[in-house]
């Protein structure tokens, strides 16, 4: 992943904004950009505007305001077929009546491609999928994966710098899904392309992207890498949408620079880092992981807030436990454990005072 040797970016969203009926904006004012190699990952529920994104960078719809460059170029008055994108859908569109070779073989045709050059060009991204020997097949002829893998063959055929993926993954299996979820990774680092990549799966964004740009309501929440963004969420949506989160509210009773006290709804004080509060008085969502939650008084920072809690289930799971407490109120405060030798197993009903390092304790907005 790298800048282009002018230091521009390769595609570029500047302050796009788009609405289907004149009134609503589905996508708010978006600036987006990366660079050449990237992998990034539009993550966001259903309907928070990723594929409109997607399909205003391909050409299929126009922004209603902003422009959208790629390599340094407007490209807003460029045809969809004049962009060099390559695109793979959900629904593989492949046609049931040709073979393999003649769904990529197709639009290379339809541009006047000689029969040779379509060939070598055909076998080359049937060999980029491992599929060099499905080429004589029908798409009915072949798993969901396989089919797949084709749709993905198709879009590289073109020998696109960059491919959009809307949903690719959504039809098949989970096992299929997971498989093929590092397999497109790997093809993508390996031929240096640069992928924008839409699914509402925050693990799939997670393991496949160099950065990951969160949707809700037409507006990126936080643009980050995959570690940044579990272990620093910027706001509540994002602590909320990425990740199994615990969250207790409270308000914010002592402020400094790095450090904010919170008075949770129960009494009890918590210290904690302000990320998105700004003075005492405020109303907060406080936000932990389940696995940075320590009940073991010794591993803990000597004068450390402890907050009370009740045992309300045990559930062993092999590689962890995960436990469920009632923490100030709250009745599915959830802990995970690693399963190890030294590692208790809490029963259901036991009281036990439980705390934190206060840098894995972020206040965000309520
Ligand atoms: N062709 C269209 N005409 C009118 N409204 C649309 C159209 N496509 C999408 N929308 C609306 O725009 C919003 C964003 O949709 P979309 O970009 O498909 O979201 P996502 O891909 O994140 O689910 C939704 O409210 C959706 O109903
Ligand atoms: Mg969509």
């Amino acid at each position: 992943m790298a800048l282009d040797a002018n230091g521009d970016a390769f595609v570029e969203f500047d302050r796009v904004q788009k609405s289907y009926d004149g009134e609503t904006l589905v996508v708010k004012d978006l600036n987006l950009s990366l660079p050449r190699g990237e992998f990034l990952t539009m993550l966001g529920p259903s309907g928070s505007g990723k594929t409109t994104c997607l399909m205003m960078l391909a050409g299929f719809e126009t922004a209603t305001h902003g422009d959208i460059r790629l390599g340094g170029v407007s490209i807003n008055n460029i045809p969809p077929h004049k962009r060099g994108i390559g695109m793979v859908f959900q629904n593989y569109a492949l046609f049931p009546h040709m073979t393999v070779a003649e769904n990529l073989s197709f639009p290379l045709e339809v541009r006047n491609m000689g029969k040779s050059e379509r060939e070598g060009k055909v076998k080359r991204a049937l060999d980029m999928v491992q599929m060099g020997e499905f080429g004589g097949r029908r798409p009915a002829q072949l798993s969901g994966g396989q089919q797949q893998r084709i749709a993905l063959a198709r879009a590289l055929v073109f020998e696109a710098e960059l491919v959009l993926m809307d949903e690719p993954l959504g039809a098949l299996d989970k096992q299929l899904r997971e498989h093929m979820q590092f397999e497109i990774k790997h093809i993508a680092d390996n031929l240096g392309i640069t992928v924008v990549y839409v699914t509402h799966d925050q693990t799939e964004a997670l393991t496949m992207s160099d950065r990951v740009a969160v949707f809700n309501d037409g507006v990126i929440q936080q643009l980050a890498p995959p570690d940044l963004l579990y272990e620093e969420p910027q706001n509540s949506f994002v602590a909320q949408f990425i990740g199994e989160n615990n969250t207790l509210m409270g308000e914010v009773v002592s402020m400094a620079e790095d450090k904010a006290e919170v008075k949770l709804d129960n009494g009890e004080v918590i210290d904690t880092v302000p990320v998105n509060v700004n003075a005492v008085g405020e109303r907060t969502l406080v936000s932990i992981r389940p696995e940075r939650v320590e009940f073991n008084k010794d591993r803990l920072q000597p004068g450390a807030h402890t907050v009370h809690a009740e045992v309300l289930e045990f559930i062993y799971m092999g590689d962890i436990y995960r436990t469920r407490l009632r923490v100030a109120g709250n009745e599915n405060f959830i802990v995970k454990t690693r399963n190890a030798p030294d590692q208790r197993r809490l029963q259901a009903g036991e009281k036990l005072e439980i705390g934190w390092r206060p840098q894995d304790c972020r206040a965000l907005d309520a």
